[in-house]
């Protein structure tokens, strides 16, 4: 068990370094809404919010050890100011800043000294808190965003209290020394909660499904392939974006190119999807032998030219009647090669080479194999997005039937290709109507997608988009936009 994990992990760290196939690119306007949406939240949830109970304890005549704990220390009210986010390549992640933060509390507290108790309630302000927080990303083992804390300073200005209750014994002397301790209190206080903040996070980041099942033939592996690459303006992740068969997770025998998704700060992020991405998934599905099908009678329209019954074969293949008449036939359609996609500028294109066998099916079932035919295939799309939408439209460049071999002696394919086309033709209708409806982008949970535009480029595609926090989910954002 533990080998298997680890010849995984190892086989991670060894993909690692690859050409990612997806790339995503964080601009600053998508940082600056992050944190703007962040803050807000942080905002509305905060006041009721109660905090930790907190231990300390002071010095009483430099002599005695006086422990105090602050209990059940509500937010009453707090003026959370925007805090500062930038891009810090200096240690590949994020500083940010929170200057002038002021918070009233209210609680209890509770001095020990030996065997003497004392309690009473509390309010607390505290002024100018000042918080700055480095954060560095990288990758872990198992190809999943890391953050860790690079450095935390804090800074409290002033701190007032106004202590109730407890009897004659500590009570002044805790007054005294918790006004003047307690702001240093809070200040030591702070970055150890900052950093555990960034604790939890990370333990979130890391439970974050990376490689996961798409259907019964394909999994799909998300993995960070190359570590953050920070700039002033923006954050670009490096996924894997490779679709591997569930049985074999063979590599496919052609490799991912690099690319570059060109930094557009008018979006708040892009997405970029190499062409490889495709074609690892059509390698998937070829490997896995989805790209076989068989035709027969009953599946071709009641109207339709053609008819798979010999003796209805004689304006194709005129000999095939009096050879075998009145049989039913089946065909075999198979790809004999990877169908291969790729992406140029505003269209994608995808090669199809096949083989069409046909049979006879003798009135006691055994197959009569009759001829062989190959299909080259050529279809171009274009994609768009319409809303949360992409939606698409394809047509088909070149189609083209030749005999490769035939047990029923030569005949032109120029009829059954013109048919042959026809009933190509008939299926894209029924593909273009479902890339016409459009699938829906994938969700960001609590945010939607907003003002998105795809570009095919050579080689890759890109996802430009604006993102929205919806506010009916938990979330809130700047722009209350009525629905
Ligand atoms: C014809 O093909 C369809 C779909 O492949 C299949 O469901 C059906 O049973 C077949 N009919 C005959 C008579 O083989
Ligand atoms: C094939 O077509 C012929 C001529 O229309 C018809 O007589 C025959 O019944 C058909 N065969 C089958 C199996 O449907
Ligand atoms: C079909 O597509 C392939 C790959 O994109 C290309 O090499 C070939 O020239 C195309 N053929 C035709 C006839 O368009
Ligand atoms: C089925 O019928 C064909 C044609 O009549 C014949 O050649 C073949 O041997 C038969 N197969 C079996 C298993 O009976
Ligand atoms: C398809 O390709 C063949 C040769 O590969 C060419 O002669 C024919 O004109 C093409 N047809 C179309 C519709 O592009
Ligand atoms: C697919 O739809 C586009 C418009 O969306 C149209 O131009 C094209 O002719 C359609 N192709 C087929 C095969 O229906």
């Amino acid at each position: 068990m533990l080998l298997s994990v680890a010849a995984v992990l190892l086989l991670l760290s060894c993909t690692s370094g690859e050409n990612p196939a997806i790339q995503v690119l964080l601009t600053n306007k998508g940082l600056q809404y992050g944190k703007h949406a962040g803050t807000d939240w942080i905002q509305r949830n905060l006041e009721g919010v109660t905090l930790p109970d907190f231990s300390g304890h002071f010095t009483w005549l430099h002599l005695f050890k006086i422990g105090f704990t602050l209990t059940g220390t509500r937010i009453k009210k707090c003026d959370l100011p925007e805090p500062s986010t930038e891009f810090y390549p200096d240690s590949t992640g994020f500083k940010t800043s929170l200057s002038g933060l002021s918070v009233a509390l209210s609680g209890e507290w509770s001095t020990s000294f030996m065997r003497l108790r004392d309690g009473g309630t509390f309010d607390m302000a505290v002024f100018g808190v000042d918080v700055t927080s480095v954060v560095k990303l990288g990758t872990d083992a198992g190809g999943h965003l890391s953050v860790t804390s690079v450095s935390c300073d804090a800074r409290v200005v002033r701190v007032d209290v106004n202590i109730r209750g407890g009897t004659r014994r500590t009570f002044p002397y805790f007054v005294r020394e918790f006004r003047s301790g307690i702001r240093r209190q809070i200040e030591i206080g702070i970055c150890p909660h900052v950093k555990e903040y960034i604790g939890n996070l990370e333990q979130h980041l890391e439970a974050i499904n990376v490689f996961f099942d798409v259907d019964q033939a394909l999994s799909l592996d998300l993995a960070l392939t190359t570590l953050p690459v920070v700039s002033v303006s923006s954050l670009n992740l490096g996924l894997k974006g490779e679709f591997y068969n569930i049985k074999t997770h063979a590599e496919p025998p052609f490799e991912a190119p690099s690319f570059t998704v060109p930094e557009q700060q008018g979006y708040m992020f892009s997405v970029g999807l190499s062409d490889f991405t495709v074609n690892s998934a059509l390698y998937g599905y070829y490997s896995a032998g989805v790209f076989r099908t068989l035709i027969n009678d009953s599946v071709i329209p009641p109207g339709f030219p053609l008819h798979l019954n010999t003796s209805l074969m004689g304006p194709y293949i005129p000999q095939l009647p009096k050879m075998f008449p009145g049989l039913l036939m089946n065909l075999r359609v198979s790809a004999t090669e990877v169908p291969v996609s790729s992406f140029q500028p505003d269209s994608v294109k995808l090669s199809f080479h096949g083989a069409v066998e046909a049979f006879a099916i003798q009135p006691n079932a055994t197959e009569t194999p009759l001829f062989e035919l190959s299909v080259v295939s050529n279809f171009s799309s274009k994609v768009w997005t319409a809303g949360e939408r992409v939606k698409g439209s394809a047509s088909m460049d070149n189609f083209t039937l030749t005999l490769v071999g035939s047990n029923v002696g030569p005949f032109k394919t120029d009829a059954l290709e013109k048919v042959a086309r026809i009933g190509v033709e008939m299926v894209l209708a029924k593909v273009n109507e479902t890339l016409g409806e459009g699938i829906l982008l994938p969700g960001l949970g609590y945010a939607q997608l907003v003002d998105s535009v795809l570009k095919v480029h050579e080689g890759f595609v890109v996802l430009l988009s604006d993102a929205e926090v919806l506010t009916d989910r938990g979330f809130s954002s700047h722009t209350d936009r009525a629905e």
